[in-house]
């Protein structure tokens, strides 16, 4: 079982300046949401509620102001801050002591999940989880993410970090899960070519050891990362048109608190009341409303 995650949110955004300039793109908005909703509810629906937020010095405090301590979500989050991005397996060692010793997830918070069977299934497979877990997901072009090459057996041989004729076409994506001594395995880690601490690299520390599981994820569940302008338009509109024929959100952390039973539904009613009256806090006030109907 995994009751710790971290969520990654710094980095230098340089494939979506100009708009990355002043604001961490992890706050852009994907539709009606800042982005960093979406990789925080894909923890707590797994189960987590000891959240890590790793930034930049400039961006904490947004982020600070954003959830506080978590308390009010039923959550207890935590910030760090990250001096230079030096790369993703930092983040185990910048979130050392919160790590403490034990298993812990690690989410990009570029990265957008959904899926119908996502949840439950990595949820199965953490349950008892001994060594490290990574997602192997089949994209067109896999150039610009770790890359899983397979042998004859579809046992998985190497993964190999943005390669320019790509083994195959499943990239590793930015949801990661590691057991105990993953802060000890990334401070033996040496920075690479491009000067950073490559998750790559950890993972394939944990695949030399005979430690490293993949799942395969296919195409019923979506994996978007927001990496560049398009992509980010595109994030929003996959989001906007699910949520428009669906009449769900996507995302929606007060929602994922609550069905995770880590607030009552007088809190969630609080904090709709504390919102402006729009479409997200009346589509809030619907649950509300909706859950009483039910509880009769
Ligand atoms: P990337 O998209 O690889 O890097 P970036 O966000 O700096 O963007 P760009 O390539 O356009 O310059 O990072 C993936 C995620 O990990 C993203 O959410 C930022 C985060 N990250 C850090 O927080 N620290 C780091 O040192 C790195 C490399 C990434």
């Amino acid at each position: 079982m995994i009751n710790k995650g971290i969520i990654l949110a710094g980095g230098r955004g340089t494939r979506l300046y100009p708009l990355s300039q002043v604001t961490s793109k992890q706050l852009f908005p994907i539709f009606d949401k800042p982005m960093i909703y979406y990789p925080m509810s894909t923890l707590v629906s797994l189960g987590i509620k000891e959240i890590l937020i790793i930034s930049t010095n400039e961006d904490l405090p947004t982020f600070k102001k954003l959830f506080s301590d978590g308390k009010h979500l039923g959550l207890e989050i935590k910030y760090k801050q990250q001096d230079h991005p030096n790369g993703i397996a930092e983040a185990f060692i910048i979130g050392g002591e919160f790590i403490n010793n034990e298993p812990v997830a690690l989410i990009l918070g570029d990265n957008l999940f959904h899926g119908a069977t996502f949840i439950s299934k990595i949820q199965n497979k953490i349950k008892s989880i001994e060594n490290a877990l990574i997602l192997g997901y089949p994209v067109k072009y896999p150039q610009m993410y770790g890359v899983l090459e397979f042998d004859e057996n579809k046992n998985i041989v190497d993964i190999i970090e943005k390669p320019e004729n790509p083994p195959s076409h499943y990239a590793v994506p930015g949801l990661y899960f590691f057991d105990k001594n993953v802060s000890n395995y990334a401070k033996l880690l040496a920075p690479s070519q491009r000067g950073e601490l490559e998750i790559t690299d950890l993972n394939r520390m944990y695949l030399d050891k005979g430690f490293l599981e993949v799942e395969l994820i296919d195409s019923e569940v979506a994996w978007l990362d927001t990496g560049t302008h398009q992509n980010l338009l595109e994030a929003g509109k996959f989001i906007e048109t699910f949520e428009n024929r669906q009449g769900i959100k996507i995302g929606c952390i007060e929602e994922v608190c609550f069905n995770n039973k880590l607030i009552s539904i007088d809190q969630l009613s609080n904090l709709a009341d504390n919102m402006p009256i729009n479409e997200y806090s009346i589509y809030i006030k619907n649950i509300i409303s909706n859950s009483k109907d039910i509880d009769g």
